[in-house]
C-alpha cells in the first residue's frame, strides 16, 4: 500500500511522499546497513521506558531541559495571552507543564495547547494529566508523524512552537536545517519556535547518559523489535541482541546500534525470502546529534528566524533558543 501525501513547502524544499510504516521498516531493515527509525520506539511500552529514562541519574539532558524551562518561564511566558502552544514531540507533556504552572488562570483561559505526538498512548495519557492539573486550558493534540505531516498545524494562530528535549538531535544534519527551514516557512511574523538543543560535551558524560547502570536505555532500544514485530509480522527476539551506544566524534552524534550476539534467521509475511542475520551485524536505530553555538546560528540563516533569547545551565550542557520570525 502507498499513500502520497503532498506538504505545502517553500523554496527549495521539496515535496514529500508519506511512507506507510511498514514501508519504513522495511525499507530499514533491507538496507545495506540496517537501521530503523527512532520514531518506532515510541509504542506504549517505548513511550514508558522513555520516561523512566528521564528519571535516570546518568541522563542529564531532561533535568537540564527542565531547570532551564523553571528558571525562565516568566521570561518565556511574558505576553503569551492568545497563544497557540504547539508542542512538537511532546511526549508526557512535563516540560510544557512547567511554563503552564507559572500561569495565571486567566491567562491559562485564553490558551490552546496543541502537542503533536506518533504516540497515541502518550498523547491520551497527558491530555488526562494536562486536563486534571490545567482545567482551564484548551486541549487539541494531533497524533501524527511530524516529518511527514505538518500541514495540521496551519489551523492555529498566534502560534509558540515547542521542540523541546533536543529532538531535533534525532534527525540527520540536512534534515533538521531543512525541518527548521520549513518551520520558518510556514511561520507567521512574531510567532515563535522554543528550540531545545543538547550540546557537545565530554564524551564521558554523553556516554554515561545512554549506557545506564540499571539497563532501561537497553531495554527502550530493543523495544523496537517488538514494535517492528507487530507493526510487519517479523519474528525478532530482542534478547538475541545486545544495546551498543557510543559518541562519535566526528559527526557529534551518540549512536545506538542493537548488535547480534548469534546468526539468525527473521521471518515476516511482507519479506519475499527470509532476512538472514549475522553475528555482529547491527541494526543501528538512533542518532542523536550534539550541537554547539554554530548550529544555533544556522538554524536561524536557513529560516528566516532571528534569536530572541538564548538560556543555557551552569554547565553550559543544554540551550533552549527562543527564535522569532
Ligand atoms: C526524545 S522524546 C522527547 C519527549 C519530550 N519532548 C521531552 O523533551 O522529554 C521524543 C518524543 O517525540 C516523539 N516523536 C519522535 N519522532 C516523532 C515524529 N517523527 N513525529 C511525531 N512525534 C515523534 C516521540 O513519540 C516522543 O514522545
Amino acid at each position: 500500500m502507498h499513500r502520497e501525501w503532498t506538504i505545502p513547502v517553500g523554496d527549495g524544499l521539496r515535496e514529500m511522499a508519506m511512507k506507510t510504516e511498514e514501508e519504513e521498516i522495511l525499507a530499514g531493515l533491507m538496507a545495506a546497513k540496517k537501521h530503523l527509525p527512532s520514531k518506532f520506539f515510541y509504542d506504549e511500552t517505548g513511550s514508558k521506558l522513555f520516561e523512566q529514562i528521564t528519571r535516570l541519574e546518568e541522563y542529564y539532558p531532561t533535568r537540564t531541559d527542565k531547570s532551564i524551562l523553571e528558571q525562565n518561564a516568566g521570561e518565556l511566558m511574558q505576553g503569551i495571552e492568545g497563544a497557540s502552544l504547539v508542542e512538537l514531540g511532546s511526549g508526557d507533556c512535563s516540560k510544557i507543564s512547567i511554563l503552564l504552572q507559572a500561569l495565571p488562570r486567566e491567562t491559562l483561559k485564553t490558551l490552546t495547547y496543541v502537542p503533536v505526538d506518533v504516540s497515541m498512548s502518550a498523547m491520551e495519557e497527558s491530555r488526562c494529566n494536562l486536563q486534571e492539573r490545567f482545567g482551564a486550558i484548551q486541549v487539541s493534540g494531533i497524533v501524527t508523524d511530524f516529518m511527514q505531516q505538518i500541514h495540521p498545524v496551519s489551523q492555529y494562530e498566534n502560534r509558540v512552537f515547542c521542540f523541546f528535549g533536543s529532538t531535533i538531535g534525532n534527525l540527520e544534519r540536512r534534515d533538521a536545517v531543512r525541518f527548521v527551514g520549513k518551520l520558518g516557512h510556514l511561520m507567521e511574523t512574531g510567532e515563535r519556535l522554543l528550540l531545545g538543543l543538547d550540546m557537545v560535551k565530554d564524551k564521558a558524560v554523553l556516554e554515561k547518559a545512554y549506557n545506564d547502570e540499571k539497563d532501561v536505555t537497553a531495554r527502550f532500544n530493543k523495544n523496537i523489535l517488538s514494535v517492528a514485530n507487530k507493526i510487519i509480522g517479523t519474528d525478532f527476539e530482542p534478547d538475541y541482541f545486545r544495546h551498543h551506544a557510543f559518541f562519535d566524534e566526528e559527526q557529534q552524534r551518540i549512536e545506538m546500534h542493537l548488535v547480534a550476539t548469534r546468526d539468525m534467521t527473521v521471518r515476516s509475511p511482507l519479506f519475499e525470502g527470509n532476512l538472514e542475520i549475522r553475528k555482529g551485524e547491527t541494526i543501528h536505530t538512533e542518532n542523536s546529534h550534539k550541537f554547539t553555538s554554530d548550529h544555533i546560528g544556522k538554524f536561524a540563516s536557513f529560516s528566516g528566524l532571528s534569536v530572541r533569547a538564548a538560556y543555557t545551565d551552569s554547565n553550559r550542557w543544554f540551550t533552549l533558543v527562543d527564535y522569532i520570525k
